[in-house]
């Protein structure tokens, strides 16, 4: 392998979510935009970007730019509008849509809970309930049907800490709970829907890879020299970045945030319950001890003078490589990138992101991290949640109005590298 040659087989592709593409779901964040919760409080995701019926032509988009593999996300309210009432013909579109998909060439990554839940479900079963287990193992049943003989790459849960954090710590986001304790009930669940769902879906396709996507961040100390800086930095790799991971390779969730929460919990059937690490990446974060409650200053800096991103976030490709070498030597598992990507309204900044990033995954990869693929984030600019309609992931950028989809500079860089498995500039 030369040194700026990706492993063989390795696999480029692109991620989305049902929520922010598909159009027209009601569940919990329909609900949530209506309360005006997003930043601007007249956004609505409403028709997304229509993925729900352009779905063949955005697979045909994903093959232009050599993707072998397309991450979707299955939409529970869409299969369970009603409790325990399952909707057979999204069921079916589902399943069909999938088939297609492999047919086209490309392996499908499918992710069963990326952070949006039917409206009954914080009512009847929240996560803080043991009772959400066995109703997300039901909805798992429900999936493994459709994925049967796909041989996919499945992701129980998108991003968990994110959910944890913004959902019932802060309560920013669905269900709107700031409570440690229910928190730390949740989280638990969480971790033992992971091992349900898995257990349903092995039972239907022995033959899928099982895992989470895990977001993490490249955190950093504001102040060296502080202590406290530094200490606070330590805590958020170790409890952020890898609690969850670790739950599910060595079966204990342990989560030390003083001041805010703490558990240690088992969770049977957690060991050694995924087949590959997701890693979303996108930025480093700087820590900063404040005398006041929360205690804690969370802050992007243009360190590099490359200029923040259009949310603000900083361009740090450098902390990319040490993560998946860090998740390496922790786990020793194979590794894939769910997400990585950059929001460029204009466009011109993506493909040296891609670039830089590309160099830290191969740089990964020589120091022995075993990277089986890259997804970017997002086939296409969608719906970012709280920040609405602003920010623009796409490779493919969508006029809103009329739905067109065109190509950035970045689609024909993509293609380049995609297809020859060779990192050029
Ligand atoms: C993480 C999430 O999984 C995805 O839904 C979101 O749009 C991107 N990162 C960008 O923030």
């Amino acid at each position: 392998m030369g040194t700026n040659e990706f492993p063989r087989g390795f696999t480029f592709g692109v991620a989305t979510a049902a929520y922010q593409v598909e159009g027209h779901i009601e569940n919990d964040w329909s609900e949530w935009e209506r309360q005006g919760k997003c930043k601007d409080p007249n956004h609505r995701c409403g028709r997304g970007v229509d993925h729900w019926n352009l779905f063949d032509h955005d697979v045909q988009l994903a093959k232009e730019v050599g993707s072998g593999a397309f991450r979707i996300s299955l939409e529970w309210a869409r299969i369970e509008p009603v409790r325990g009432q399952v909707d057979e013909a999204a069921v079916d579109q589902y399943r069909q849509r999938l088939l297609r998909m492999k047919a086209a060439g490309i392996r499908p990554v499918v992710t069963l809970h990326h952070f949006t839940h039917p409206q009954w479900f914080h009512r009847e079963t929240p996560w803080h309930e043991p009772s959400s287990v066995v109703e997300f193992r039901r909805y798992a049943r429900i999936c493994a049907s459709i994925l049967k003989g796909l041989d996919a790459l499945v992701i129980t849960f998108n991003e968990p800490m994110v959910l944890l954090l913004g959902g019932y710590l802060q309560g920013v986001i669905p269900p709107g709970i700031a409570d440690g304790s229910k928190a730390m009930l949740a989280i638990g669940n969480i971790a033992r829907s992971h091992v349900a769902a898995r257990e349903e879906i092995l039972r239907e396709c022995g033959r899928c890879e099982i895992g989470i996507s895990q977001n993490m961040l490249a955190f950093r100390p504001d102040r060296w020299w502080h202590p406290l800086d530094r200490a606070l930095s330590r805590l958020a790799f170790d409890n952020y970045n890898h609690a969850f991971h670790r739950a599910l390779t060595d079966g204990e969730l342990r989560i030390q945030m003083p001041g805010l929460a703490s558990t240690r919990q088992r969770i049977e059937g957690g060991r050694d319950s995924v087949d590959f690490m997701g890693i979303n990446y996108y930025t480093r974060a700087h820590l900063r001890f404040i005398p006041k409650p929360p205690f804690l200053q969370f802050q992007y800096r243009d360190i590099h003078g490359r200029g923040l991103t259009d949310i603000g976030w900083e361009d740090y490709s450098e902390g990319f490589s040490h993560l998946l070498v860090e998740l390496h030597h922790k786990y020793g598992k194979p590794i894939w990138v769910t997400e990585n990507g950059i929001d460029d309204r204009k466009g011109d900044r993506r493909p040296q992101y891609l670039y830089n990033h590309w160099s830290q995954m191969l740089s990964a990869v020589r120091q022995g991290a075993d990277v089986r693929g890259y997804l970017y984030w997002s086939l296409m600019d969608n719906f970012e949640w709280l920040e609405g309609w602003g920010p623009r992931f796409g490779l493919y950028s969508v006029d809103f109005e009329t739905l067109e989809r065109r190509p950035t500079p970045a689609c024909h860089y993509f293609r380049r590298v995609a297809q020859s498995g060779v990192l050029v500039e």
